[in-house]
């Protein structure tokens, strides 16, 4: 326990490499600051470790990475880093990790293209269904935008793989995962039932 509050002060501590400075509500802020047209980046060195789990294969469980903000990506680290957001593989690869390194992966995986992976063919159209219902009950296209590819600080979830997107739902709802946007996601995912998280997945995952 001791050992976590630390790295959370030590966290809150860690600042944007812009001009906002003071910690995490400044983070925060900056994730919502209009996204620049990416540019290409060079690969930092570190970046090497990430490209066995989130390369063109995915590890099990793990989602690609390519073509998000570079806020979206400096957060979450951050998160994992400072236990804030629950998982032990990527908990053990963010503790190693410099805030120049976080720099450097955000800007890096942000300038790469988003991958242009085809949707699995939908052998379930009757969840599809249910999970269109329920995005449109609770609003989900008004944040992630109508093709669900992400505006500000909503990243893209459309095509991500289902199970991922499943337990990134309960994740969010359990609290094992915070939320940047003004605790968007916490609030959202808390409405949500085991069925409307099920059909969210699956609607998003096959979404052409
Ligand atoms: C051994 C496999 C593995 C390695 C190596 C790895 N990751 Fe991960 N990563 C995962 C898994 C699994 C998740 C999903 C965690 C979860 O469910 O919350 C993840 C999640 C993430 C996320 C969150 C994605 C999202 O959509 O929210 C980011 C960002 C990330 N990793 C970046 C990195 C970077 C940068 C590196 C290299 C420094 C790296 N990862 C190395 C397995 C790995
Ligand atoms: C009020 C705005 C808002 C609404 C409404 C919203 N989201 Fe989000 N969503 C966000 C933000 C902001 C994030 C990034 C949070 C973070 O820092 O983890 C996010 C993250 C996510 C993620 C994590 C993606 C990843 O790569 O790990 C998923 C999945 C998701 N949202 C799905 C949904 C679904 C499904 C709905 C509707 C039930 C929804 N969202 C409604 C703002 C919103």
């Amino acid at each position: 326990m001791r050992r976590r509050t630390h790295r959370w002060r030590s966290a809150a501590a860690w600042r944007f490499s812009g001009p906002t400075r003071g910690g995490l509500a400044a983070l925060l802020a900056a994730a919502l600051v209009p996204l620049q047209p990416a540019r290409a980046a060079e690969a930092p060195e570190v970046a090497q470790a990430c490209l066995s789990c989130h390369g063109d294969a995915l590890a099990e469980g793990a989602p690609p990475i390519a073509g998000h903000s570079n806020n979206y990506i400096q957060l979450q680290l951050v998160f994992f880093r400072a236990g804030r957001r629950k998982n032990e593989i990527m908990q053990g690869v963010a503790e190693g990790l410099s805030d120049n390194d976080i720099r450097a992966l955000g800007k890096y995986f942000a300038s790469l293209p988003v991958p242009d992976t085809k949707p699995p063919a939908d052998t379930q159209p009757d969840l599809t269904k249910a999970g269109e219902a329920a995005a449109g009950r609770h609003r989900c296209a008004a944040c992630h935008g109508d093709a669900y590819l992400g505006v500000q600080a909503a990243p893209r979830v459309a095509r991500l793989p289902e199970a991922y997107l499943a337990k990134a739902l309960g994740d969010y709802r359990s609290n094992a995962r915070p939320s940047s946007g003004g605790a968007a996601m916490t609030e959202v995912a808390g409405a949500l039932s085991n069925d409307d998280i099920k059909a969210l997945a699956h609607y998003l995952a096959v979404m052409p």
